[in-house]
C-alpha cells in the first residue's frame, strides 16, 4: 500500500523570481535557506509522488469556468507559462495518472466532486517553491488545484477535510508508493487591490501559532480574520489541505518573514506525518 510520507508548506508569489536581485540579502539569504531546507526534507522523505496543492492564477482555468478543485491526473503537465519562469528547467513535468486517478475516484465516493484535467499548465504556483528547493530529482507531481483565489472559494473547513481525504485515499492505494503532499501560497498578501503591498505580520504569527492549536481555533480565527487580510492571503486555504493531511497535528515552522519587497509574508513549515 502507499503511504503518506511527509506533509510541507511554502509561500510562492511571482516576485520571489521577478525582483529576486532587488530583495535585502539577509532576506534572500534566509528565503534560500527556508527553501533549501525544507527541500532538504522533502528529499528526505525519499517521495515517488508530491501532490502539489496550489490555486491555479489564471493558467488553465478563467472566469468562464473556474473549478473549486481540479485533479490533475495526466502522464504529464507543461511547465510554467509565465514568460519569466522560462528559466525554470523543466518544461514538461511527469505526473503519476494512477494514483491521481485513484484520489479522484476516492474523491467522487466520498461526495467531494473535483474536476479533472488530462494536461495542465503548472503556473509559478507550483513551480517557484519546486524550483527554490533546489531538488536534485523531481518527483512525479499530482497537482492539486484548489480555488484560493477567486471567492466563493471551498471553506477553510472543507479544504481540511480535503487534507483527511488525500491521506486515506493514499493509503488504500495498491501500490507501494511513498506519497509527500506540498501546499503552496500564503501567507499574507494583497494583489490588485487598494491594500496591495501590504503584510500583516500579526495575522501572519498569529496563524502560525494556530496550526499547534486544534485545528477548531485555527479554523475560527481564519473565518474571522481572512475577509479584511487581502486576498493573496487565502491562498492559506492550501495548507489547511497539508495539515489536515497530518490529521492536524506535528506542525513545524521552518521559517517566517514579511519581505516588503516580493510583498508576501513569506512562511515555510512541514508537518511530522
Ligand atoms: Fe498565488
Amino acid at each position: 500500500m502507499a503511504s503518506l510520507v511527509g506533509a510541507f508548506a511554502a509561500s510562492h508569489g511571482p516576485l520571489i523570481v521577478r525582483e529576486w536581485d532587488a530583495v535585502p540579502q539577509n532576506e534572500k539569504s534566509r528565503m534560500s535557506t527556508a527553501f533549501r531546507e525544507l527541500g532538504r526534507r522533502l528529499s528526505a522523505a525519499q517521495p515517488d509522488v508530491l501532490i502539489v496543492v496550489s490555486p491555479d492564477h489564471w493558467s488553465n482555468f478563467f472566469l468562464d469556468n473556474y473549478p473549486a478543485v481540479c485533479i490533475g491526473v495526466g502522464g504529464e503537465n507543461e511547465g510554467p507559462p509565465e514568460p519569466w519562469m522560462k528559466a525554470f528547467p523543466h518544461r514538461t513535468i511527469a505526473g503519476h495518472p494512477g494514483l491521481a486517478m485513484h484520489l479522484a475516484r476516492e474523491a467522487m465516493r466520498q461526495g467531494f466532486e473535483p474536476a479533472l484535467s488530462h494536461r495542465l499548465k503548472l503556473d509559478h504556483g507550483i513551480c517557484i517553491p519546486l524550483w527554490r528547493m533546489e531538488l536534485e530529482r523531481l518527483p512525479k507531481i499530482v497537482p492539486l488545484l484548489l480555488n484560493s483565489i477567486e471567492p466563493p472559494m471551498p471553506s477553510l473547513r472543507r479544504c481540511f477535510e480535503w487534507g483527511g481525504l488525500l491521506r486515506k485515499s493514499i493509503e488504500s492505494y495498491a501500490e507501494p508508493l511513498r506519497v509527500a503532499i506540498l501546499a503552496t501560497g500564503g501567507l499574507s498578501h494583497s494583489i490588485g487591490e487598494p491594500t496591495m503591498g501590504t503584510i500583516l505580520e500579526d495575522f501572519d504569527r498569529e496563524t502560525i501559532r494556530l496550526f499547534n492549536r486544534p485545528h477548531d481555533e485555527l479554523v475560527h480565527f481564519l473565518e474571522a480574520k481572512l475577509p479584511a487580510s487581502g486576498n493573496g492571503s487565502e491562498e492559506v486555504r492550501n495548507w489547511l489541505v497539508a495539515h489536515g493531511a497530518a490529521g492536524g497535528r506535528g506542525f513545524e515552522l521552518v521559517d517566517y518573514l514579511p519581505v516588503p519587497k516580493v510583498i508576501v509574508g513569506c512562511g515555510f513549515a512541514s508537518w511530522r506525518v
